[in-house]
C-alpha cells in the first residue's frame, strides 16, 4: 500500500475572489482602514509594484482615515548602482511618496536609510512584537517582497541579488547600465511574525503562481517562497481570479 500523500493545511490562509483589480484595491483599502480603526498606532508594511496601484488610490480617497500615530514601513527598495547623474529607474521610496505616504501622515520609515544597517531596520520593522499588517504582491517567480527563490522561511532582513526574472520583468533586461542588481528586502522571518498577512494577486498572469505557491499538494518550498506564507495563521489571498 503506498502511503497517503500528504497534504499542506491552509487553516490559516483565507481566499478572497473578487470581480476585477479596483475591486481587489478596494477591499485591502477596507482591511487598512479597519487595522487603524482597531489600533490606531499599528505597524503597517507597504508593498511597490502595479498589484497594489487600486489600493492607494483607494485609501487616497478615505481622507477619513487617522494615520497620525501609524507607523509605516516599505517592504523592500532597489540598492542604488553607483553611478552619477539621474537614476533611470524610480526608486520604492518615491513610488511610495507619489502613490500614498505624500497624502498621509504616520511616522514613514525609508529602507534606503537602512541600506548598511538591514538589521537595524528589522529591528524597528519589529518593535512593539511585530508588523500588524504586511500587504504583499507576488511575483512570477514565487517571490514575496525581494526574498527571491531560494528564500527560507527564517531568512532575515537583508540585501540580495535580484533573480534574473526579475531584472527582466521590472526593467526588461537582465544585467541593463545604470538599474540596479541588488535590493534591500524584509526578510521572510519578520514577514511571517506579521499578525497578520494580506498578499494581493491580480491578472491572469498571477494565476499559476498562485495555484502553485497556495496548493495544499505542495509543501512549502524555498523554490516558490510565498509557499511559506501557508504556515502562517493569518493570511487573506485576494485575488480577481479563481484559485
Ligand atoms: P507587480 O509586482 O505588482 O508589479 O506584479 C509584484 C512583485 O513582483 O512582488
Amino acid at each position: 500500500m503506498s502511503p497517503e500523500r500528504e497534504t499542506e493545511s491552509l487553516a490559516g490562509v483565507r481566499f478572497v475572489r473578487l470581480p476585477n483589480a479596483n475591486a481587489v484595491g478596494e477591499q485591502a483599502a477596507l482591511m487598512v482602514a479597519n487595522q487603524l480603526a482597531n489600533k490606531p498606532n499599528s505597524t503597517l508594511v507597504f508593498p511597490t509594484g502595479k498589484t497594489p496601484l487600486p489600493l492607494y488610490q483607494a485609501l487616497r480617497h478615505m481622507p477619513e482615515l487617522d494615520w497620525h500615530s501609524s507607523r509605516l514601513f516599505q517592504l523592500d527598495e532597489y540598492v542604488k548602482p553607483k553611478m552619477a547623474g539621474p537614476l533611470p529607474y524610480e526608486t520604492f521610496a518615491e513610488f511610495m511618496d507619489r502613490e500614498l505616504w505624500d497624502y498621509i501622515a504616520g511616522h514613514k520609515f525609508y529602507i534606503q536609510h537602512y541600506f548598511q544597517q538591514p538589521a537595524d531596520y528589522e529591528q524597528l520593522v519589529l518593535q512593539g512584537g511585530g508588523p500588524d499588517l504586511v500587504i504583499l504582491g507576488i511575483g512570477g517567480n514565487g517571490h514575496v517582497a525581494f526574498n527571491e527563490p531560494g528564500s527560507s522561511p527564517d531568512s532575515p532582513t537583508r540585501v540580495i541579488e535580484l533573480a534574473e526574472q526579475t531584472m527582466v520583468s521590472n526593467f526588461g533586461g537582465a544585467i541593463k547600465p545604470g538599474y540596479p542588481t541588488q535590493a534591500m528586502t524584509l526578510g521572510l522571518k519578520a514577514i511571517l511574525s506579521a499578525r497578520e498577512i494580506l498578499l494581493l494577486a491580480t491578472g491572469e498572469s498571477k494565476k499559476a503562481v498562485v495555484k502553485a505557491a497556495f496548493s495544499p499538494e505542495n509543501p512549502p518550498s524555498s523554490d516558490c517562497p510565498a509557499s511559506w506564507l501557508k504556515r502562517h495563521p493569518n493570511v487573506t489571498i485576494m485575488t480577481d481570479f479563481d484559485v
